[in-house]
């Protein structure tokens, strides 16, 4: 039985990191996994969690297990870091957090607790996230694409998604980003959410906000515009959060799933729900991340450091974006990129086919996923004037 498994292909993002390793040339530039990167290419560990987590190891005293929601304080301070303690569902105890590995670990379990819940369908704006589908169909959901973003033009189109979002019915699922759209970086605007929920509140489907980049497009209080709303306006709404990104934590797997209830009550039955689907699964999150988010995000100093740090993770993303629309102008590309600025978060789409991100790969050494997503931490002064001559060989010739 087992043999009858063939190889397969490598994941369509994580296998990238492997090509581009591998790959000789020295003035290979990489654009694939989302990954904050400084201009010389390293990931650091930031310095509110170095610290975090040298007070933990040195005080801590037991390896024993978390409990089924995780680190102690943690889902309270994801609570109030993401919808504030000010929100109405916070102050009525009808938004509680499990910790999850990873923002993956919460997609699933939301995915699982939907099934449970009676829900077959998830739909999503087209093109998603690549992990999205493998996460959700493996909770059993079918999930349905909707025509989001215009690659031609690099703009969403918003009427064409509601033409979808119009024809969800109950016991449906709409699959939203929070913010900093991946793999397009087009996110909703604050008009356009307020349209998806009216229509959330007339057909009565159920929102599943993934929130993966919460800070790195406007700021954490703006980049909360959607999850907020949700929470304030919707009956019921799950949230998925990954602290990958904006605490820098990738390999420790640290995320959370928010259940915002009907009642104090019925948020209770459904952490019960995610917590028994959690234990069916892998029992309990892994303890060292979600205990050096709680830490930060309880402690004042370390929170001040930690935003601040985040602040200047955006910032230098901004700059980059910034970077690289001003040198194709100045190489003599007009407007082709402009809209590079105009985008949020980590990712771009460059509006290239899949071939083209081939040649970019083999003649150019520039890698980017087959969709033509751009992971800007990898623009920097030292190869922004190669990454906008291969686009010009490669899209423009
Ligand atoms: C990405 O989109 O590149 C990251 O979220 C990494 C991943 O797991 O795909």
């Amino acid at each position: 039985m087992l043999s009858d498994l063939d190889l397969l292909a490598p994941d369509a993002i994580l296998g990238l990191s492997a090509a581009f390793r591998a790959d000789p040339r020295e003035n290979k530039i990489d654009l694939g996994v989302g990954v904050f990167r400084t201009p010389d290419n390293q990931t650091p560990v930031m310095k509110a969690v170095k610290r975090a987590q040298t007070q933990i190891v040195d005080n801590e005293s037991t390896k024993s297990y978390l409990p089924p929601e995780g680190a102690p304080g943690f889902g309270d301070a994801i609570v109030n870091l993401l919808l504030s303690e000010k929100h109405p569902a916070v102050k009525d105890a009808r938004a509680l957090a499990v910790q999850t590995p990873g923002g993956c670990g919460a997609l699933r379990i939301g995915g699982e607790l939907l099934k449970r819940a009676g829900a077959n369908k998830v739909y999503v704006g087209e093109p998603t996230w690549a992990n999205h589908k493998p996460l959700l169909s493996a909770a059993g959901l079918e999930v349905i694409a909707l025509p989001f973003y215009n690659k031609e033009n690099c703009v969403i189109d918003f009427d064409d998604f509601m033409s979808g979002v119009e024809k969800l019915e109950a016991d449906d699922v709409l699959l939203l980003h929070g913010c900093c759209h991946n793999p397009t970086g087009a996110d909703l605007t604050r008009e356009q959410i307020d349209t998806i929920f009216d229509a959330a509140e007339k057909q009565n489907f159920v929102v599943f906000i993934d929130t993966a980049y919460h800070g790195f497009g406007e700021g954490l209080d703006n980049d909360a515009y959607m999850v907020r709303e949700a929470a304030r306006r919707l009956p019921s709404t799950l949230i998925s959060y990954s602290c990958s990104k904006n605490f820098g934590l990738y390999r420790e797997r640290a995320g959370a799933l928010i259940a915002v209830g009907e009642s104090a009550d019925h948020t209770k039955a459904l952490i019960s729900h995610m917590t028994s689907l959690a234990r069916g699964m892998y029992s309990m999150p892994p303890g060292h991340g979600g205990l050096i988010v709680s830490s930060i995000l309880q402690d004042i100093d370390l929170s001040a450091m930690w935003r601040s740090e985040l602040s200047d993770m955006r910032e230098a993303v901004i700059g980059n974006r910034e970077l690289l629309v001003k040198t194709a102008q100045e190489m003599q590309l007009g407007d082709e990129l402009d809209f590079i600025t105009r985008q949020r978060g980590m990712f771009s789409m460059l509006p290239v086919t899949k071939e083209q991100t081939e040649i970019f790969r083999d003649k150019h050494g520039v890698y980017m996923t087959g969709n033509g997503r751009i992971n800007m931490c990898g623009v920097n002064t030292g190869n922004v004037e190669a990454l906008v001559a291969a686009y010009k060989d490669v899209v423009l010739s």
